[in-house]
């Protein structure tokens, strides 16, 4: 039985491996990673997907080779310019969870242009993790608690899980119910950490460039055959 998530949340990983299996450099894997992401945020609309949020950077790829993360932000602005009147097309909401203030600015102008040129749709809500970092997303929310707790607006033992909840980037937005991570690695590299509490993993060896519908349909078809306990027992 196949079912779409809700929320769906992606880690598109693989990109330099597959560009270095082809003797091309590493960049080239992130030109070819942007055909695989388009394909699949219209296959997410097509599916009836509410949200989907792509890891696209994260607070610690800025420490990758400044030639790379210039490539990446040109390829961002590139792919944001190009692809909103499709998005407008497709009734696709642009979003964005991270630390926007330290993206270059023509990358950031790009992206709050694309935000607010397709702010009216109403289908799928695709959220850009730009510069973000699940830590880095947590210590904000605990900063914003205990300055409401500083200047009495809040006691430390009103703070909740959903009080808290909406410290964080985006407080509007349900847990992801899947997340898929592409590249062959077991590992959550700092995404969202305190939003995939309950979430469905599916771990794929493809990598992004080579990623499609097939093997989203393959994802989507065990996550609807899974059993979602959330720690009580299921009675038969
Ligand atoms: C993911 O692909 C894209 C970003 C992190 C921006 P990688 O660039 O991490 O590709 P691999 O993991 O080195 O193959
Ligand atoms: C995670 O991939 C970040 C993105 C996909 C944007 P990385 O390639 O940066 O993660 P690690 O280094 O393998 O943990
Ligand atoms: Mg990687």
């Amino acid at each position: 039985m196949s079912k779409a998530p809700r929320h769906l949340a992606v880690i598109m990983d693989g990109n330099g491996r597959w560009a270095k299996s082809r003797g091309f450099d590493r960049t080239a894997g992130h030109r070819a990673g942007t055909d695989a992401t388009r394909r699949i945020v219209r296959a997410c609309g097509e599916r009836g997907v509410e949200h989907l949020t792509l890891y696209t950077f994260s607070s610690e790829n800025w420490q990758r080779p400044p030639l790379e993360v210039r490539a990446i932000m040109s390829l961002l602005i590139e792919m944001v310019n190009r692809e909103v009147d499709d998005l407008n097309r497709n009734n696709v909401r642009l979003r964005t969870i991270g630390d926007l203030s330290v993206m270059p600015e023509k990358a950031r102008e790009a992206i709050e242009s694309g935000m607010e040129r397709t702010a009216g749709n109403t289908g799928l809500q695709l959220h850009l993790a730009l510069s973000y970092g699940g830590r880095q997303e947590i210590l904000e929310g605990v900063r914003s608690m205990a300055r409401a707790a500083q200047t009495g607006r809040i006691s430390p033992e009103e703070i909740n899980e959903d009080n808290f909840r909406r410290s964080l980037y985006a407080a509007d937005v349900p847990d992801p119910d899947l997340m898929i991570r592409t590249g062959g690695d077991h590992r959550i590299s700092n995404f969202l950490l305190w939003q995939l509490a309950y979430a469905e993993l599916w771990f794929s060896d493809v990598l992004w460039p080579d990623f499609d519908e097939t093997h989203l349909d393959e994802a989507f078809r065990d996550f609807g055959g899974r059993q979602r306990r959330y720690g009580r027992v299921l009675e038969a």
